[in-house]
């Protein structure tokens, strides 16, 4: 047995239900686990070969329950690679999706706005990224079983869900942008110069996750949403200094807005089945 194999019998001898979809929840926004029915959350302790969380705002479990009627699993606080972990830990929950059978992935975070159209309080869904954390969690040995050496990331996340969302959110009054994330290291926010490059390199929002995931995720074929809560302009642009505590009331301040859209892309999923 993989040590995800492992993981997935831990997690099936506490669950009655099989999970159809992954929800990972970034800085601010793991509340939505609220709203779960039947709820069992298994904290990342006590799954072997799990991580730790070590971030304020992270509570660091696994909460599996009904979201609007689908069985779904959600990660209440992210691994972040600054935190120190090995780039590959910070995807296993993505493998161990995997092994649950899951087919669809929810990524959220929190993000900083570079595209000047943005304001803090959007929502934006990624629709491509930029891996300028420079670590790869496929580096080293292929896990074969999953995916394939060399996979093809022309296509990040899944048309066919975005496209539905957006179909779902007109006439809601809800907005919803999209752009290009690009993952920095942190944990320091950018300097400004940063910034400007991240631009010139056509980014839209900028943060210090997700993109790990991201690759992961299409490595094993699992499907992909992923959504950015702009919870502040990146560094230089309102000439404003960043905080984290700005970033998590900004992520509070949106949770209604924020909690329609993640119900209309699991409503788009109960649909299709
Ligand atoms: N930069 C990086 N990560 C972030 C930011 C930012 O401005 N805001 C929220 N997460």
């Amino acid at each position: 047995m993989n040590i995800f194999e492992v993981m997935k019998e831990e997690v099936n001898e506490r669950i009655k239900m099989t999970p159809k979809a992954a929800l990972i929840l970034g800085s601010g926004l793991g509340y939505l686990t609220e709203h779960f029915s039947e709820p069992i959350a298994i904290e990342y302790s006590e799954i072997p070969g799990f991580p730790k969380t070590t971030v304020e705002g992270h509570s660091g479990r696994l909460v599996f329950g009904y979201f609007h009627g689908l069985p779904v699993v959600a990660m209440e606080g992210r691994f972040h690679y600054y935190e120190g972990h090995n780039i590959r830990d910070v995807t296993s929950p993505v493998y161990l999706f995997k092994e649950l059978g899951i087919e669809h992935l929810l990524i959220t975070n929190a993000a900083g706005g570079i595209n000047r159209s943005f304001s803090p309080g959007d929502i934006v869904a990624v629709t491509d990224v930029v891996n300028f954390g420079f670590r790869n969690p496929l580096r080293g040995v292929n896990y074969e079983q999953y995916g394939v050496r060399f996979p093809d990331m022309s296509e990040i996340v899944d048309s066919l869900w975005l496209a539905d969302l957006k179909t779902r959110l007109q006439n809601t009054g809800i907005e919803l942008k999209e752009g290009t994330y690009c993952w920095a290291l942190g944990p320091n926010y950018e300097t400004p110069a940063e910034i400007r490059a991240f631009e010139f390199f056509g980014a839209d929002l900028v943060g210090m996750s997700t993109v790990p995931e991201v690759i992961a995720a299409r490595h094993c074929g699992i499907k992909l949403l992923v959504l950015s809560c702009v919870t502040n302009m990146a560094s230089g642009i309102l000439k404003e200094k960043l905080s984290h505590a700005d970033v998590v009331s900004t992520a509070r301040r949106i949770r209604p807005k924020f909690s329609s859209i993640v119900r209309y892309a699991i409503e788009s999923l109960l649909e299709s089945k």
